[in-house]
């Protein structure tokens, strides 16, 4: 749909490649001690579990929102081993009926934590089951149908439930409501994925300099699970074009290569810009209609594209629409028009 070799799509999507699942298990911190930023959430969370653990009952039910690729599945598998519970995973589009979810339920063994991913998208019947299930460690199954149905409630052992979205905004006030502790995941500072490279390079034995990883850090879109896979494309060329050491030189001439520019954005990010720029005047334009501008579907645009622009501080969100900032304007290399908002725009990740 956008232009551009294939690999910068590989190499700078936020979400998770086949080719990233085993690697990124080998990579996942495994305690809170080893995730690396994010230093409100894990100082809150730390809380939550240690107060949990003193009382000797399972700790309040957890949210965990942000954008892909930021550390939620790697939190919950820490959540767990935190508690020093077992955990089950599933996630919300594989809960289609709530039989499937009364038997994950049954199955819960006390202090379990149960993961469910994509929670935004669970069906309806599955989620007011969860509701019973969240409040009152219980559910009703329902036997038989018509009017000769009846519904027997079955206890479940207490439990935690961690959730994860990429959209707390479509969550729906009882969901969320039953969540004790919501963590609001952010985008990490460069010098937060310098440390998370550096660990990554030490256990995938890659010989990294600290100048690379600025480098590197500093164009991986706010995102570990980016940031991981830049190295390995970097090591990659160091190993083959190179003597292997992940040189400031290496990595720039490496990410040329893989076409990952200045700021780290991607090809949608780009496409988006582009778009909003060039075929809508710099907005304000809505996120419909600019997902069909550039192909996608409007909640990747929504979810995975648009919190970093405006972290990045390129895109604004405005009653009427989306809009671009000067910053954009001038990313793209062209002169914003006067009114774009933020001519005295923030760079990226000003403090
Ligand atoms: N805080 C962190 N510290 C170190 N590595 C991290 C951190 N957060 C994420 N990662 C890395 O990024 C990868 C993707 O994280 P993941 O938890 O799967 O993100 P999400 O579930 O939010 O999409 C992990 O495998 C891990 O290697
Ligand atoms: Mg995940």
């Amino acid at each position: 749909m956008h232009d551009g070799p294939v690999t910068d799509e590989d190499a700078l999507s936020p979400l998770a490649e086949p080719e990233d699942r085993d690697v990124e298990a080998t990579l996942r911190p495994k305690r809170l001690s080893e995730f690396v930023g994010q230093a409100r959430v894990r100082e809150q969370l730390e809380l939550v579990l240690e107060g949990a653990m003193r009382r000797g009952a399972p700790p309040d039910h957890v949210l965990l929102s942000g954008p892909p690729g930021l550390g939620k599945t790697s939190l919950s598998m820490i959540i767990a081993a935190e508690l020093g519970s077992a955990i089950r995973i599933t996630s919300g589009p594989a809960l289609e009926r709530a039989g499937d979810l009364a038997a994950m339920l049954s199955n819960l063994v006390e202090g379990d934590v149960l993961f469910i991913d994509e929670i935004h998208r669970i069906a309806r019947p599955a989620e007011e089951m969860l509701y019973l299930a969240m409040e009152d460690f219980r559910v009703d199954v329902v036997v038989g149908k018509g009017p000769g149905a009846t519904s027997i409630p079955l206890d479940i052992a207490p439990f935690t439930l961690v959730g994860a979205t990429t959209r707390s905004g479509v969550l729906t006030g009882p969901l969320r409501d039953r969540f004790g502790f919501t963590a609001h995941m952010e985008f990490y500072e460069p010098h937060e994925l310098e440390q998370v490279l550096a660990r990554s390079a030490t256990i995938l034995g890659v010989d990294l300099r600290p100048d690379g990883a600025v480098e590197i850090a500093r164009r991986s879109r706010g995102t570990p699970r980016i940031a991981n896979r830049l190295l390995r494309r970097v090591r990659d060329y160091a190993e083959v074009r190179a003597n292997g050491a992940v040189t400031v030189d290496v990595a720039r001439a490496a990410l040329e290569v893989y076409d990952v520019d200045e700021l780290g954005l991607d090809r949608l990010d780009r496409a988006v810009l582009n778009a909003l720029v060039k075929s809508f005047g710099g907005g304000p334009v809505g996120i419909s209609t600019l997902a069909v501008a550039v192909g996608e579907e409007s909640t990747t645009v929504e979810e995975v594209c648009e919190p970093y622009l405006v972290r990045a501080g390129m895109l604004a969100r405005t009653p009427r629409g989306r809009v671009a900032t000067a910053t954009a304007w001038a990313h793209l290399g062209l002169q914003a028009p006067s009114d774009a908002p933020g001519q005295a725009a923030p760079t990226l990740f000003d403090e």
